[in-house]
């Protein structure tokens, strides 16, 4: 395999990361698609794509309020059919993310930080899932901003990787083992079980993909001796870097699809409406 995310293949490597590169720095208005509701064709789509291949994400805004079935038959022209299911989503598989933790009624998905206003740390989607059932991409929309806060925050994991090759290639090696990153079971779910995983791997489609969490509850990883230096250098890199991050508040009507890039949220204050995102998952990337 020719694959330049192989350590082995550097003149691979270099030619993919100078063409990955020269696309940066880049202005986040360069990166949304207006979208008529009423009549969006392929170009819409076309320039959708577009953009996804060369960040693995897009934003689009809508020029109108959109209900859920528009929502999928745009997920559908993306060729976005199979989305994942969880415990907290509708019968399509549609994820409404609010503030429900005063509701007692709801009481369970007050439990999840992504449902109350806290902030999310930096992660991918999924990551507690196997390789073999991975979150390849996934749509954001913004139903209603909150009053105040909220922005979303995404890296192109493939930007991470490129700076932590070139740091060190020894940190590549250690987080593509494929036992580097273990969430444990869940004590209150009998059927639960541990999963381990690497942080980056090639899929069979030959792109590179991300599992990765920086919170430090319920999670462990494999004892070795760089690890320590590997969280230190890209906690470092996630706070200082500004050229590669793209921050965006989504306004209403508007949201993003990724091929599940590293991102994290901020904390946020509801007014008389609540923010409300939907999110749909899905077993396929955006190509
Ligand atoms: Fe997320």
């Amino acid at each position: 395999m020719n694959s330049p995310f192989l350590l082995e293949n550097q003149a691979e490597y270099e030619a993919w990361k100078k063409i990955k590169l020269s696309s940066y720095p880049k202005s986040l208005s360069d990166l949304c698609v207006k979208i008529d509701q009423n009549n969006f064709g392929q170009n819409q789509i076309n320039d959708l794509k577009k953009i996804l291949s060369k960040y693995n994400f897009v934003l689009y805004k809508f020029d109108s309020k959109i209900n859920d079935l528009v929502l999928q038959q745009f997920c559908k022209k993306l060729n976005l059919v199979e989305s994942i299911s969880n415990p907290l989503s509708d019968m399509n598989n549609i994820s409404n993310i609010t503030d429900n933790s005063n509701k007692t009624r709801e009481k369970i998905k007050g439990e999840y930080i992504p449902y109350t206003n806290k902030k999310l740390n930096w992660h991918t989607d999924g990551y507690y899932y196997p390789t073999n059932f991975s979150v390849k991409s996934f749509l954001l929309h913004c139903e209603n901003q909150a009053e105040s806060g909220g922005k979303n925050h995404l890296i192109d994991h493939e930007i991470i990787y490129i700076f932590l090759r070139d740091h060190n290639p020894e940190f590549i090696d250690i987080l593509m083992q494929k036992d580097i990153m273990e969430i444990p079971k869940n004590k209150n779910i009998s059927s639960s079980k541990s999963i381990k995983g690497p942080v980056f791997y090639i899929d069979k489609e030959n792109y590179l993909n991300m599992r990765y969490t920086s919170r430090k509850q319920n999670i462990v990883w494999k004892k070795d001796d760089m690890i320590k230096k590997i969280k230190i250098f890209l906690d470092n890199f996630l706070n200082d870097n500004e050229e590669y991050i793209f921050s965006l508040l989504l306004e209403n009507n508007q949201g993003y699809l990724a091929n599940n890039v590293l991102h994290r949220r901020e904390e946020y204050v509801d007014g008389e409406k609540k923010r409300l995102l939907k999110r749909i998952r899905f077993l396929n990337r955006i190509n």
